[in-house]
């Protein structure tokens, strides 16, 4: 029989290929990261994640499991403005330099407390059930290859009334925005990579990817469908980027 496919940017790969295909781009352009981040959403990554944080249900010493989180930004955000908190934060991510990147960063800002990073996949978490307050993603949710697993993992490792929360890239819902974001996004960025990392392919997927990850309402669906309560969305910036939160009742 023959294998399933699943999108790698707009290619269509073997299923089983997708992993080992997203952990060696961001392998390569893992040095370069950040000031990709920076110059390809014009600082505005740092607005969005900034307001992510905001939004979190934070208690005293919550535990929170942050998924895909590469470089760190989200746990590192998190220390820095809630050191009264002590929260314990672990960052989970399956590039082996992304994490390395973000202990380095950790390391330079003195951030050594209530933190721990952990190679591992989104499909397979390696914590027993009911150990997390609260789960993040921030951009990594399109990356993954089986993305309804990862949910499940997501409900499966959070403790009863544990909060979910997603930041992706969405769908525009403003027409004008849209193709002005499309003209950016096809024409400028890709070249950009290539300018800044010398891996124009990288980012032409990194692109690519947003336009085939679900939509808000579809996503909202298949949040539901993993056993989660409550389940709500709200776009930013005009849907460029979209959060989704729900509840393990
Ligand atoms: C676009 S980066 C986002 C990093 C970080 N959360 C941020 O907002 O800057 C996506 C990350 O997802 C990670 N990733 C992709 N597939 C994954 C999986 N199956 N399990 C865990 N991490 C994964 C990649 O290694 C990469 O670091």
């Amino acid at each position: 029989m023959k294998e399933p496919l699943t999108d790698f940017g707009f290619e269509h790969i073997p299923f089983s290929e997708k992993t080992e295909r997203v952990k060696d781009l961001f392998s390569k352009v893992a040095y370069r990261y950040d000031l990709m981040n920076d110059l390809m959403s014009l600082g505005l990554h740092r607005c969005w994640k900034k307001s992510f944080i905001h939004r979190l249900p934070l208690q005293p010493e919550s535990r929170i499991l942050d998924v895909a989180g590469g470089t760190g930004d989200i746990a590192l955000q998190l220390q820095k403005a809630y050191p009264h908190l002590r929260l314990e934060i672990s960052v989970c991510d399956l590039t082996p330099s992304m994490l390395e990147e973000g202990r380095d960063k950790a390391i330079n800002q003195g951030l050594l407390k209530g933190l721990d990073w952990f190679c591992g996949n989104a499909e397979q978490l390696p914590w027993p059930d009911d150990s997390f307050d609260i789960y993040t993603v921030a951009f990594g949710m399109r990356n993954i290859a089986d993305k309804p697993q990862a949910l499940k993992e997501a409900w499966r490792v959070l403790k009863p009334g544990g909060w979910f929360f997603c930041l992706e890239f969405s769908q525009v819902t403003i027409a004008p925005l849209a193709k002005l974001y499309d003209a950016y996004s096809f024409r400028i960025l890709p070249k950009v990579g290539q300018w800044v990392s010398n891996n124009q392919e990288a980012y032409q997927y990194l692109v690519e990817s947003i336009r085939q990850f679900p939509n808000q309402q579809q996503w909202q669906q298949d949040i539901q469908q993993a056993g989660f309560q409550q389940v709500s969305f709200e776009n930013w910036s005009g849907g460029i980027v979209a959060l989704h939160w729900a509840q393990k009742a």
